[in-house]
C-alpha cells in the first residue's frame, strides 16, 4: 500500500535515500502530471513521489497542470499527500532556511484551472476549505520536527500569488496587512484540488528569501537557490522522520 505521495517543488526535484521501484507515466482526463510518478520506499516505507516543476524543473508555477498531478496522485490510492514548497518569508520571525507549516491559505492567483467541479457537472458541488490543510498531517510534522529538534514555525498564513515574477514591495505589505506570513506561488489551486478529491494534504513549506522589501536590496535567485539547497536538506530529514510516524495514525 502506498503510504504517502510527496510533491517535490522547487529545490526537490528527487529524494536522496529513496530506493526506487518503478516509475508510471499517467495519463489524467486533464492531461499529463508534471512528471512521472515514481513509486519507491523511505523511511521504510512505500511512498510515491511526483515533481511539481518537472523532472528538470521546466514547468513555472502558472503552467503547472495541477489538476493531473492531484488525480494522478489519487489514482495510486495515497490518502496522504505532503507537499513542499518553496517561499518568501513576510513574519519577521521567519529566516531563510527555516521550515514552516502552513495551517490558513489566501489564493491570490488567477487563469489557473482551479476545480475538478465544473463543466455544467451536476450537482454543483461546493467543498468545505474552513480549515485548508489535514490537521492530522500537520500534527505529525510537527512531532517529527520536535523529535528531531528542527526549528518550524507551526502555524502560518500562505499567500499564493500568481508568478512567475516576485511581488513588489507594495504587493508585499498588502499581503502582510491581509494576515499572510509566508508567500509562495504553488501553493493554490494545489491545496483546494486535494480537498475536491477527500486527500489528507498537508505543506512543508521552506523560507527560501525574505519577500520583497523584507531584507535590503532585491532578491537574488543565486541566494535562493544556495539557500533553498540547505533548506532542502532539512526537509530530506523531517520526510525521513514523518513517513514511519504516519503509521501511527
Ligand atoms: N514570492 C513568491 N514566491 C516565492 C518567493 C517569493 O518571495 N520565494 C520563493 N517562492
Amino acid at each position: 500500500m502506498t503510504l504517502a505521495a510527496i510533491i517535490g517543488g522547487s529545490g526537490l526535484t528527487n529524494l536522496k535515500d529513496f530506493e526506487v521501484t518503478h516509475r508510471e507515466v499517467k495519463r489524467s482526463p486533464y492531461g499529463e502530471p508534471s512528471s512521472p510518478l515514481v513509486f519507491g520506499r523511505l523511511g521504510g516505507q512505500e511512498v510515491v513521489f511526483l515533481a511539481r516543476h518537472g523532472q528538470g524543473h521546466t514547468i513555472p508555477p502558472h503552467e503547472v497542470n495541477y489538476r493531473a498531478n492531484i488525480w494522478a496522485i489519487k489514482e495510486t490510492g495515497a490518502t496522504r499527500v505532503i507537499a513542499v514548497n518553496a517561499v518568501g518569508g513576510i513574519a519577521a520571525s521567519l529566516k531563510p532556511g527555516q521550515l514552516v507549516f502552513p495551517d490558513q491559505i489566501i489564493d491570490y492567483t488567477y487563469s489557473r484551472n482551479h476545480t475538478f467541479f465544473g463543466n455544467g457537472q451536476k450537482p454543483v458541488t461546493h467543498i468545505d476549505f474552513t480549515y485548508p490543510y489535514c490537521e492530522e498531517l500537520r500534527r505529525v510534522f510537527i512531532q517529527a520536527a520536535r523529535a528531531a529538534g528542527i526549528e518550524a514555525a507551526e502555524h502560518a498564513t500562505y499567500a499564493a500569488t500568481q508568478g512567475p515574477r516576485f511581488e513588489s514591495i507594495a504587493e508585499i505589505k498588502r499581503l502582510e496587512r491581509d494576515g499572510a506570513d509566508i508567500v509562495g506561488m504553488t501553493g493554490m489551486p494545489e491545496t483546494g484540488l486535494a480537498r475536491e478529491l477527500g486527500l489528507c494534504y498537508a505543506s512543508i513549506a521552506v523560507i527560501a528569501n525574505p519577500a520583497a522589501g523584507k531584507a535590503a536590496g532585491v532578491i537574488s535567485l543565486k541566494e535562493i537557490e544556495r539557500t533553498l539547497e540547505s533548506g532542502m536538506q532539512t526537509v530530506r530529514s523531517l520526510l525521513e522522520r514523518t513517513i514511519p510516524l504516519l503509521l501511527t495514525v
